[in-house]
């Protein structure tokens, strides 16, 4: 538990609901996300206090602490779940931990475009796994966009999956995508974000994965210096509240949640868009070299992985699989 955490922790005790006797309540909450101020997670999280402390004409303040202050994204949800963080935006691979189903989204190759992925998460299949978070003691209140994700390393130009054999990956902390670079010929390190940045200094791995405004926000191009396009999976974020947090609201403050948390996420999708646009030049600029992955590699690449899609539609559940695939 970092000092930050604790020291929160003690003032949180009597500040989170601070009722006034006849007055309506005073509202003090944290959001934590794992990247920078500039990254759209971040720019969406600070949307989102924004809103609300204006929606509730500045009874409801929420503080944003950007860079993995309050944690790990496992720490994080771990938080919320007991009660002594408000909010969170975690992808969904690590929130599958937790709720199996949402471990659907992040098979490889199964989205063609933004556009497509917002159809499927704002949607009945995307919001019915949403709702399967209170059992979590967790509230799903909107799916934002971390992008689709490709790789990087420091070692050599990679163009198709042999490329990528015994190099050392760092993974998200999710069982499908350690089995899903074990399955491209790499060897999967599972860590959270906050740690990679050090971990690729010293080499430790070689190699990571995440959408470009994520290595341009994280500056990973000081320490990897070849990108390939290989859009293996597309990454959302989950907008997720504690349970025991959202139990103690009104009514009326929920309401105003929901309608904030709608219009930040419009603000969100847009923003990660906008910044995906440019970080790709701006990473050329920074010195990566760009190596594309062309189609009849990605087409490779999903051949060798079927028997690791196989597995995981039978760990969400065949029902699951087989209407998000539909
Ligand atoms: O690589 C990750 O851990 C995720 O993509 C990140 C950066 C935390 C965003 O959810």
């Amino acid at each position: 538990m970092t000092m930050l955490r604790s020291a929160l922790l003690v003032a949180a005790a009597g500040t989170c609901l601070v009722a006034g006797a006849a007055m309506a309540q005073e509202i003090k909450a944290r959001f934590g996300t794992s990247l920078p101020d500039e990254h759209p997670q971040t720019l969406g999280a600070r949307k989102f206090a924004e809103l609300v402390g204006a929606k509730s004409k500045g009874r409801i303040k929420i503080t944003v602490y950007s860079s993995a202050q309050l944690g790990s994204d496992q720490q994080m949800q771990a938080a919320l779940r007991g009660g002594t963080q408000e909010f969170t935006a975690p992808s969904t691979a690590t929130l599958a931990n937790l709720v199996k189903e949402f471990g659907v989204f992040g098979l490889p190759f199964s989205f063609a475009s933004e556009k497509q992925a917002d159809a499927v998460f704002d949607g009945p299949f995307g919001q019915r796994i949403l709702a399967k978070l209170p059992e979590r003691g967790l509230i799903g209140l909107a799916y934002w966009e971390n992008g689709f994700r490709n790789f990087t390393n420091s070692r050599r130009p990679i163009v198709k999956a042999e490329d990528m054999a015994g190099l050392k990956v760092r993974t998200m902390q999710n069982n499908m995508y350690i089995d899903l670079f074990n399955g491209l010929g790499a060897n999967a390190v599972p860590m959270p974000v906050n740690e990679l940045f050090g971990a690729l200094e010293t080499r430790a791995v070689d190699a990571q994965e995440n959408p470009f405004t994520v290595v341009y926000a994280q500056k990973f191009y000081e320490v990897q210096k070849y990108l390939s396009t290989t859009y293996h999976a597309y990454d959302a974020q989950v907008l997720i509240a504690s349970k025991k947090f959202w139990d103690r609201l009104s009514d009326a403050d929920k309401a105003l949640m929901q309608e904030a948390a709608r219009e930040a996420t419009l603000y969100q999708r847009q923003a990660s868009r906008d910044l995906n646009a440019k970080a790709r030049d701006a990473l050329v600029k920074e010195g990566m070299q760009v190596n594309e992955i062309s189609d009849a590699e990605r087409q490779h690449m999903r051949e060798k992985l079927q028997s690791v899609v196989a597995k995981y539609q039978k760990i969400v559940g065949e029902e699951t699989a087989k209407e998000f695939f539909a």
